[in-house]
C-alpha cells in the first residue's frame, strides 16, 4: 500500500451562514458547524483511505467565538496521524465577514474515523507520508490524542461504574446536586 501525505488528502470547504442556520439569537447553531465538520472529516479521511469511512470519535470540540449570518465558514480538515484502521483529521475552523476580510478562529477539533471497505468491515488505511518538522509534530500529537481518547474511554466505562454510594456522595459533596432524596 502506498503512503499518502497529508497534502495528497487536505480538504476545505467553505460555506455561507445563512438565516435558516441561526437559532433564536442570531448566532449559528452549534449543531450545523457539527455537521460541517463530519462532512469534511469524511472528504478527507476517504481520500487518504480510498474507502467510505465512518466517524468513530470526537476531541476538542469547544466553541470559542459565536459565529453570525453572513458569515463565511472554511473549515480545513487533514489527516494528522493514522493507526492500522483508523486516522486522526484535525480540523481547523475559520469565519470571515466577507465585506471587511475580518477572520476569526473559531475552533479546532480532532475527528478520529475508521475505513470501511465494501463489505462493511474496517480496513487497513496507507502509512501517512510525512514531509516536514510541522506534519511530525501533528502525527505526534495524534498518537497523544489517541492515547488520552483511549485513556478516558476506560475511565468513563470503568472509572464510575466502580464507585460504590459512599464514593459517589463523596464526589458529590461540594457539588450543586440536592441528594437528599436517595
Ligand atoms: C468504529 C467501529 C468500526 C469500531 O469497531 P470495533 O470492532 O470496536 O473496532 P476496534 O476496537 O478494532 O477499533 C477500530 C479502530 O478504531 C479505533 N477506535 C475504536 N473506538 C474508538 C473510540 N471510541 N475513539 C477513538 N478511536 C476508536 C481503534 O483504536 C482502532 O484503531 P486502529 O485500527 O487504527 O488501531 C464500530 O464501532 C462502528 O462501526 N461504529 C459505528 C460508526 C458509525 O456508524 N458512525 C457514524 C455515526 S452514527
Amino acid at each position: 500500500m502506498i503512503s499518502k501525505s497529508p497534502t495528497y488528502s487536505r480538504t476545505t470547504i467553505t460555506e455561507l451562514m445563512i438565516p435558516s442556520y441561526a437559532n433564536f439569537s442570531g448566532k449559528i447553531h452549534g449543531g450545523i458547524l457539527l455537521s460541517l465538520m463530519d462532512k469534511v472529516a469524511f472528504a478527507c479521511a476517504s481520500k487518504h483511505s480510498g474507502e467510505y469511512c465512518v466517524t468513530v470519535s470526537v476531541e476538542g470540540v469547544e466553541f470559542f467565538q459565536p459565529v453570525e449570518v453572513g458569515e463565511l465558514v472554511s473549515l480545513t480538515a487533514s489527516v494528522i496521524y493514522v493507526g492500522k484502521t483508523s486516522m486522526i483529521i484535525g480540523i481547523h475552523i475559520e469565519s470571515m465577514k466577507p465585506k471587511t476580510g475580518e477572520k476569526k478562529h473559531t475552533n479546532s477539533c480532532y475527528f478520529t474515523m475508521v475505513a470501511k471497505n465494501e463489505i462493511e468491515k474496517k480496513t487497513k488505511v496507507p502509512d501517512l507520508k510525512i514531509e516536514n518538522i510541522d506534519e511530525l509534530k501533528r502525527f505526534v500529537e495524534g498518537k497523544e490524542i489517541k492515547k488520552f481518547s483511549r485513556k478516558k474511554r476506560k475511565l468513563l466505562d470503568m472509572g464510575i461504574e466502580s464507585y460504590d454510594k459512599e464514593n459517589l456522595l463523596k464526589a458529590c459533596s461540594m457539588e450543586r446536586c440536592d441528594v437528599s432524596a436517595i
